[in-house]
């Protein structure tokens, strides 16, 4: 593995891999000792062109835990403000000898572009590109219903929201059918579907009582704005009568349903707060996974010892 641009593609056993390793690092990470010498004297630069809480802070995290060096790149204060180039950015940051680039953009293709000019011994991992691709958020996910469920062949998964502008969607529908799962659905209405959802190997449903009917996890999807034209835009206060996660609308799903959401999450709009705070919620453990399962990722791309 010498970069993560996307989940579509990978092997079943690569993610296994990965969530195995990632395993051993969430146990790490719980006990007091929370750092291992795997990447030191190795360079990650964090280079965010578009905002971030969790994906920005837990790769920051997981570089240190594994004792490499972190540069945080502030683009709104870098010379990219200055007309300077993604490419020309790229050259004199690698003059700096670095070992690993952790791209977020919103085009569609950044972190392809990334890798495809980088130099040989230089790594790239997509932090999310445009409406493409977040593969490390997608493995967290399948490290946390994992953890919940065990056996994905028998589970039925829901999507719901804006599936048609969510990379985080297309990322976890691969990831779920390359893991084989039972059944995956898309809950939207049809504006917020991509077309031809179905050859995604998802069943669509635009009833969200008929679509959560029996399901085991439930992942909710904010409404992305930042991506959407204008003309698109619904009220918030129709798509939560819609298609908000109420505790009402939870009671329909499997007694034992877990609820996902990758953050940032919209209370009233996409969840309620009773569901978003209650004991199905697995939302936080996603975020403490995202250390683990981007500790795995890094140390299986730069090589040696991924045992902690
Ligand atoms: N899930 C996710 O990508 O969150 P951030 O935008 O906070 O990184």
């Amino acid at each position: 593995l010498r970069h993560l641009l996307t989940i579509e593609g990978l092997p079943h056993a690569l993610i296994t891999e990965i969530l195995d390793t990632a395993e051993s690092f969430a146990s790490m990470n719980a006990q007091a000792v929370k750092k291992v010498p795997l990447l030191r004297g190795k360079t990650v630069v964090n280079l965010f062109f578009e905002a971030s809480t969790r994906t920005r802070t837990t790769f920051e995290l997981a570089a240190k835990r594994l004792s490499a060096d972190v540069l945080n790149m502030n683009i709104s204060t870098s010379a990219t403000t200055k007309g300077e180039s993604l490419l020309d950015t790229l050259r004199n940051l690698e003059a700096m000898y670095v070992d690993m680039f952790v791209v977020r953009h919103e085009s569609s293709g950044a972190a392809h572009f990334f890798a495809r000019h980088v130099a040989p011994h230089v790594s790239v991992l997509n932090a999310g590109d445009g409406r493409h691709a977040h593969p490390t958020q997608a493995l967290l996910d399948m490290f946390t219903i994992r953890r919940h469920k065990q056996d994905f062949t028998r589970l039925r998964v829901a999507i719901v929201g804006d599936i048609l502008h969510s990379r985080v969607a297309r990322s976890q529908i691969h990831a779920l059918n390359i893991l084989n799962t039972g059944e995956i659905r898309v809950i939207a209405p049809q504006s917020l579907l991509p077309a031809q959802v179905e050859s995604l190997g998802v069943h669509v449903y635009n009833d969200i009582r008929q679509g959560l009917k029996d399901v085991d996890v439930i992942i909710m999807l904010r409404l992305q704005r930042e991506r959407m034209e204008s003309g698109l835009l619904p009220s918030e206060h129709e798509f939560f009568q819609l298609y908000g996660l109420t505790q009402e609308r939870l009671a329909l799903a499997h007694p034992d349903c877990i609820v996902m959401h990758p953050g940032p999450a919209n209370r009233g709009v996409e969840i309620d707060s009773r569901v978003a705070d209650g004991p199905r919620s697995v939302i936080l453990e996603q975020v403490t996974y995202g250390i683990a399962v981007r500790m795995a990722v890094m140390s299986m791309i730069m090589g040696g010892s991924v045992t902690p």
